[in-house]
């Protein structure tokens, strides 16, 4: 009978230098060179460069000067929304796709998702709180009204200022110029009859040579 032969165990190191000791090691040096990272980190940042904290910015806003606090990150569409409680630009897709958080950037339409709103200092924005309320609405509102161009309003305030921005710079357009110049907003609701309808009746009442929120 065949005696089983026990399992052979690997033998201990020699020379003192353990998988244990290995780890320590290891820690030790990663400890070294995270400190030395943390170090470069917290090191001055260097001129120009700010954040990434909140840092004390201002925008023009409707002809209005605005101080706020924010990160460089922070898009234009947040620090509206989040920092001065202005929600009339929506973030729906948050990619420049949809065109609900349009506002009016010195004169061109832009999607507020895709700026910063530190680098839009010293520039002159345009929201649709900047347009006149009722009774006495800005033409481009009152024509989505008078024309029901919207269901459930999420892209209508970017819809309201695109138009506005389209007729400033094409007062008298056709209806073909109204399809493709406002070809960056979407509707989910598929208001864009009632909202060409509206733009070509704007066209009629607004101010030749563009209007300033108003
Ligand atoms: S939220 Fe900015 S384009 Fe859709
Ligand atoms: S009215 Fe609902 S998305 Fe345009």
């Amino acid at each position: 009978m065949s005696s089983r032969k026990e399992p052979e165990l690997p033998a201990k190191p020699k020379s003192g230098f353990s998988r244990r000791s290995l780890l320590q090691g290891v820690g030790i040096g990663s400890g070294m060179l995270g400190t030395g990272l943390l170090e470069q980190a917290q090191a001055a940042p260097p001129a120009g460069v700010v954040g990434p904290g909140p840092v004390p910015i201002t925008l023009n806003i409707n002809g209005k000067p605005v101080k706020l606090n924010v990160e460089p990150r922070v898009t234009l569409i947040d620090a509206l929304r989040y920092n001065l409680d202005m929600t009339g630009a929506k973030r729906v897709c948050d990619r420049a796709t949809c065109g609900a958080c349009t506002v009016i950037i010195n004169g061109k339409s832009v999607y507020s998702c895709t700026v910063f709103a530190i680098d839009v200092q010293g520039k002159n924005i345009e929201t649709i709180e900047g347009l006149p309320a009722p009774p006495n609405m800005h033409p481009v509102s009152q024509a989505f009204w008078d024309n029901d161009a919207q269901q459930c309003g999420y892209c209508t305030p970017g819809f309201v200022m695109a138009c506005k921005n389209f007729l400033d710079h094409h007062p008298n357009p056709t209806e073909d110029q109204v399809k493709h110049g406002l070809g960056g907003n979407l509707c989910r609701c598929g208001t864009y009859m009632g909202v060409r309808k509206a733009v070509l009746q704007a066209a009629k009442s607004m101010p030749k040579g563009g209007t300033k929120n108003g």
